[in-house]
């Protein structure tokens, strides 16, 4: 049996900084990341065998926990019959009507592999769309590494932003302009200055890519209002949100606040795949008509609707969408979170938390932040030690203080109480 330190050592040898994508490395909280060998329901099992309780699922694919048995047994049958074909299958014509039949605002979708190449393919379309290039985004939002994404602001709204890759030309991101998230006043000017310009803006409805920080309604309504008056399109991003805050995505909860609310644009990943490599971005006809083989948009994938993902996203929607679910997901999660309150409390540790369906985040910190900077002025240095802490006692939080959690309808009581108990001891060690 390999321990975990000497597959990392192996690892770095062959993969650079020994992971496929960058936070796996740890490098964020420090120590030796976990290899994960196998996952069972809310737990996963490390190289030493070691059990955690996993608040990661993937990033959030596994809603479901691991191995639920209907997903694995429609993932197997759908194997036995092929892998891929590059010709459609039915499989994805259910797919695509499954989304619909739950996101009202989305009539088409066209299937991807990846949550990048939804939301760069969905700028394409605004940009196909409108005939117009310049597109807005947050700091602290994360659509995917496409490079005219790869950018933080300027020093002034009327400035270009700077790529935050290298590899990224300055001139693939003169298009993008960055503001700050929940910023009513700067949205405005923004719109003032080159709102007719705009041919989208780009949002994570609940930014889970800088832990958990809601946009608020005013805001939001805000932004709806500026991009119809200009004719600029909002591209909602529920790769993370979509089918995880509730079963119509963060959209629906702002449609049940906001009467007649929609994107223009919608994006999804993550559950709608079930761990397997599928996302997806859809709107309405006449935009969709803007997409390859109908319109001059361009968008391909010999792996798009891959007749074994769209097996397993198909068996998780249909797991999800029975009733109760989403309900009892988020009354699993809001206890997982109101008890580390309940235990920081205890130990006089200033902590805050948030959570909507099975997403959730906590910050070291006396107010739910509300925007890039304040999400990351927390106490860093206690988060690092808080997560090595949970790792040790068993349980798997996000290596880096920015992302978000998430809870599987396969975490019960035992595994809330598990959690609990270490957090205990986790934040009275924190207070030496
Ligand atoms: C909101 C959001 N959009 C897009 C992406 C990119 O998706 P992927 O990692 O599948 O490319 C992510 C990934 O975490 C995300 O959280």
């Amino acid at each position: 049996m390999s321990t975990n330190e000497q597959l990392f050592d192996r690892a770095q040898k062959v993969i650079p900084g020994g992971v496929n994508s960058p936070v796996r490395a740890f490098r964020a909280v420090g120590g030796t990341p976990r290899f994960i060998a196998r996952g069972e329901g809310a737990w996963i099992v490390d190289a030493e065998g070691r059990r955690y309780v996993d608040y990661i699922g993937s990033w959030g694919p596994m809603i479901l926990g691991h191995g639920h048995p209907a997903v694995l047994e429609a993932v197997l049958k759908a194997a036995r019959d092929g892998f891929s074909f590059g010709a459609p299958t039915e499989r994805e014509v259910e797919l695509a009507e499954e989304i619909i039949r739950h996101v009202p605002s989305v009539e088409q979708v066209r299937l991807v592999s990846s949550g990048t190449e939804a939301c760069m393919s969905a700028i394409r379309l605004a940009r196909a769309a409108t005939g117009r290039s310049r597109l807005i985004k947050f700091e602290g939002c994360y659509h995917g590494h496409a490079d005219a994404l790869l950018v933080k602001a300027g020093s002034g709204l009327a400035t270009f932003g700077h790529p935050t890759s290298a590899g990224v030309p300055p001139e693939v991101v003169q298009h993008t302009t960055v503001l700050d998230f929940n910023n009513i006043q700067q949205l405005e000017e923004a719109f003032a200055a080159y709102g007719d310009e705009l041919a989208c803006v780009i949002i994570e409805p609940i930014a889970g890519n800088m832990n958990f920080v809601r946009t608020s309604e005013s805001f939001m309504a805000w932004l709806r209002e500026l991009c119809y008056k200009h004719g600029a399109l909002l591209i909602m991003d529920e790769v993370m949100t979509g089918f995880r805050v509730a079963l119509g995505g963060a959209q629906s909860l702002y449609a049940q606040r906001m009467q007649g609310f929609v994107p223009d644009i919608s994006v999804f990943g993550k559950v709608i795949g079930g761990g397997m490599p599928l996302a997806a971005f859809g709107a309405s006809r006449t935009i969709m008509a803007q997409l390859a083989p109908l319109g001059p948009a361009y968008q391909a994938g010999t792996l798009s609707g891959n007749p074994v993902a769209t097996a397993c996203g198909l068996a998780t929607l249909h797991e999800i969408a029975k009733p109760g679910f989403h309900e009892a997901l988020g009354e699993r999660t809001r206890e997982l979170v109101d008890g580390l309150k309940a235990e920081a409390d205890a130990a006089g540790i200033p902590l805050a938390v948030d959570s909507e369906g099975g997403l959730f985040g906590f910050f070291f910190a006396d107010a739910l932040p509300h925007d890039y900077a304040s999400a990351v002025a927390v106490d860093k240095e206690r988060f690092n030690r808080f997560f090595h802490a949970m790792l040790d006692a068993g349980v798997y939080f996000a290596p880096a203080l920015y992302e978000a959690g998430f809870v599987s309808a396969a975490h019960g009581q035992a595994e809330i109480e598990h959690t609990l108990k270490a957090a205990r001891a986790a934040f009275t060690a924190l207070r030496t």
